[in-house]
Formats: C-alpha cells, structure tokens, sequence
C-alpha cells in the first residue's frame, strides 16, 4: 500500500524554546543541538495577538552564533511587516506570519522573500485552510496550531488532524513542494496522528523538557514514533 500522502517527506523534530530557562537561552540552544533537535523555533508574542509576551530579535540574535542549527521565528504578533526583517537580521533562516495578523498576507509573505528568508504561514485552530490556498505559491511551509496560541503545555486539538490531512491532500494534488508543521501538544501520545495525516515538521515544547530521561531521548523517541 503506498505511503499516505506526505509520509514520505523527511520528519523534522522541532523544538520550541518556550519551556527553556529564559536566564540561560544561548546553553539551551546549544543542549537542543546536542540533543539532535532538526532546527530551532522561536516563539515571539507581543500580547496582543496572543495573551502573553516573549522576546524580540535582539534576545535571538545572542544566541545566533551559538549553535548552528537553523532558526524559525513563530510569528504571534499584530502588524508583523514592520518587525520582519529585524527578525531575518537577528538570523532567522525561516520566518513563520499567521494569516490572521496581517491585512495583505500575500504583501507580507513577498516580503518576507524580498528579506532573504523562507516564507511560511500559520493558521489558529479556527482558521479554515482556504485562508491560505491562494498563497501557497509564496510559502514552504504551512503551520497547522494544535493548539491555541500563547502559552505551552496546552493539550492537542484533535479536530485538528482533518485539517492537516485536508491540507496535505491539497498539496499533493497541486504538485506543490511544501512542508506541513504542527504545533501544540505534540508528545509520545499525538505525534504519530499528526504525523499519519501529513504533517512533518513537529514542533514540541513541553513534551522535550519533561521527559525524565532527557532532551537526546525525548527527540529520540518522537522522531521514532513519527517515523513507523
Ligand atoms: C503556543 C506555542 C506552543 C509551543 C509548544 O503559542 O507555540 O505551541 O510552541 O508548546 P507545547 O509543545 O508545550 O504544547
């Protein structure tokens, strides 16, 4: 029987530096990288957007020259345009804009291309897919929340599954080269789902940092479950 469709896309285990010690981020990069983590995501909130406040560019540019992992900024934030290219500057290879933040999504993801960086878009939980179908030709990646943005250690929206795999079904059918990532609640439990419907980029917090036996094993075992 052949792979369901995007299974076959390399996994990318992802962590989210949330849960880290925010008084030591550049050695919590540098443990991530050891760790065999894929590339690093920044979770940036303005409390605005979402009801909670993280860090900015700068914060992400001390630990640039840290490791060598690529960097992805999780955009949160209200009016992204103006704060784009700090964010590419700061060392952002990947820059991650919600479709609900920005009056021209199609002006602002070209824009994140004309800073240098790979474009992706993501959509909350209540957001349809067809919000994005119209610029699919400007991204690499589409971030699909399980979770509603804010905060870690949320529980993963199932009804969310249905949405990837809508999502990567509609991709394959385009002939489009594009990566699904999920986001929220991704653990031993959910990432197989997540996964199977065709997400896979998987971005885990909370699920990396609580695991008793580690960072290495905690990565080790999701990028395992999201392989079978
Ligand atoms: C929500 C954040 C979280 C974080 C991962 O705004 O984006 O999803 O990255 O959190 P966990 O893995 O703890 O649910």
């Amino acid at each position: 029987m052949s792979p369901a469709p995007g299974t076959d896309r390399p996994v990318q285990i992802v962590p989210s530096v949330l849960p880290a010690d925010f008084s030591k981020l550049g050695e919590e990069c540098q443990a991530l990288e050891k760790a065999g983590v894929d590339r690093i995501q920044w979770d940036v909130m303005d409390g605005r957007f979402v009801p909670n406040l993280t860090f900015g560019p700068d914060v992400i540019a001390a630990s640039r020259r840290l490791v060598g992992l690529p960097f992805e900024a999780h955009l949160m934030i209200e009016e992204p345009d103006l704060l784009i290219p700090r964010f590419v500057e700061a060392g952002c290879e990947i820059i991650i804009v919600h479709a609900e933040t920005t009056r021209h999504l199609h002006k602002t993801l070209t824009g994140v291309a004309e800073a240098g960086a790979s474009a992706a878009v993501a959509l909350n939980p209540a957001s349809p897919i067809e919000l994005v179908l119209p610029i699919l030709d400007l991204v690499d990646m589409v971030l699909i929340m399980t979770v509603n943005p804010g905060f870690g250690g949320q529980s993963f929206i199932a009804s969310m599954v249905p949405k990837v795999a809508a999502l990567r079904s509609h991709i394959v059918d385009a002939g489009l080269d594009i990566d699904i990532e999920v986001d929220g609640g991704i653990n031993p439990d959910t990432i197989a789902s997540a996964h199977g419907a065709g997400a896979n980029i998987l971005v885990a917090g909370s699920a990396l940092y609580r695991d008793p036996a580690g960072l290495e094993h905690a990565v080790s075992e999701l990028r395992a479950l999201a392989s079978q």
